[in-house]
C-alpha cells in the first residue's frame, strides 16, 4: 500500500494530503506539550477525545452559519479537513482571567472580565508565541484590515458559541485559542475556523466545584488529563462510543 503524503507535524497533530485536492487528513496524536514542548508526555487517549470534541464544536459552528475548516471525522483519530492557509495568528478570547493574561497584568485567576479580550500572539514557536498588537499585524501584512475585522466578529462569535454550550453542562468557558485560515473560491477569499477546538485549547472549569477540566491539569500537574476531557465529552453527550452524528450535534444536559 502507498505510503500517504505528510504535509506537517505540529505537536498534538499531523497533517497528511486528503483523498482530493484542496482537503486534508487531521491525525490527532496522544502527546501533550506545554510552555513550548519543554513538557511533554503521551496521554493515551487523548487524541481520540480531541478529535470527537473537535468535531462536536465544529459542527455546532457550522451549524450556527460560522464557517470552519471541518469536513467530516473518518474514524477515531482522524478528520477531513479542507485545507487552508493559516493566518500566523492565535486568537485568544478570555472570559475571566487565568493563566498568562493574571500573570501580565496581576489578576487574580478567575476574576471575571469587564468584558470578553481578544488578543493576538504571532504563531512562532521560536520565539514562545509572543503577543502583538494590532500595529504590528498590520505593519508585518499578516493580516489586512478586512480580515481583522472578520477575525474579531468570528472570535466573538465563537466565544458566545461555545460559552453557551458550555454552561448548558455546568462548565464556565474562562478562555480559549483559535487559529483562522483562508480559503480560496475562484477569486474569492473567505476565513475559516482551523486547527481544533478542544480542552487542549480551552480553559474549561466546573461551575460549581471549579475544578479545571482543561490542559491546564497536564500543564499544572492536577490529576489526570483524561479524565477530565472524558468528562467534558460525557458532558456534551459526545463519548468515543457514541460520537455526534455528522450534521446533527446534540446536547445533552
Ligand atoms: P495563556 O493564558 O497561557 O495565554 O492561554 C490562553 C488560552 O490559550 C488558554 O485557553 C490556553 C490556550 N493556549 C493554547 O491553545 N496554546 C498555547 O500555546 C497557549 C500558550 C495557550
Amino acid at each position: 500500500m502507498a505510503r500517504r503524503k505528510k504535509i506537517y507535524e505540529g505537536k498534538a497533530k499531523t497533517l497528511y494530503e486528503g483523498p482530493e485536492p484542496g482537503t486534508l487528513v487531521q491525525y490527532f496524536k496522544d502527546d501533550a506539550t506545554a510552555f513550548n514542548a519543554e513538557k511533554h508526555d503521551i496521554i493515551e487517549g487523548k487524541g481520540v477525545l480531541n478529535n470527537i470534541l473537535s468535531e462536536f464544536f465544529m459542527l455546532g459552528l457550522g451549524q450556527i452559519g460560522v464557517p470552519t475548516h471541518f469536513l467530516k471525522r473518518l474514524n477515531m483519530r482522524e478528520q477531513l479537513v479542507r485545507s487552508c492557509e493559516i493566518i500566523p495568528l492565535e486568537i485568544i478570547v478570555r472570559n475571566y482571567a487565568a493563566g498568562s493574561l493574571s500573570k501580565r497584568l496581576g489578576i487574580d485567576e478567575g476574576t471575571q472580565l469587564p468584558r470578553p479580550i481578544v488578543e493576538y500572539c504571532y504563531k512562532d514557536d521560536g520565539l514562545g508565541d509572543p503577543l502583538v498588537t494590532e500595529e504590528h499585524i498590520a505593519a508585518f501584512g499578516w493580516a489586512s484590515q478586512q480580515d481583522m475585522d472578520d477575525i474579531l466578529s468570528l472570535a466573538l462569535r465563537v466565544n458566545d458559541f461555545m460559552s453557551g454550550v458550555m454552561l448548558a453542562v455546568g462548565i464556565r468557558l474562562v478562555d480559549f485559542k483559535i487559529e483562522i485560515g483562508r480559503v480560496y473560491d475562484g477569486d474569492f477569499q473567505r476565513l475559516v475556523i482551523a486547527d481544533e477546538i478542544s480542552p487542549d485549547s480551552c480553559r474549561l472549569w466546573d461551575i460549581k466545584t471549579g475544578q479545571k477540566l482543561d490542559k491546564d491539569v497536564f500543564r499544572r500537574d492536577l490529576g489526570s488529563l483524561t479524565d477530565a476531557y472524558t468528562e467534558v465529552a460525557r458532558r456534551l453527550g459526545v463519548m468515543p462510543n457514541n460520537p455526534p452524528a455528522p450534521g446533527k450535534p446534540q446536547l445533552v444536559n
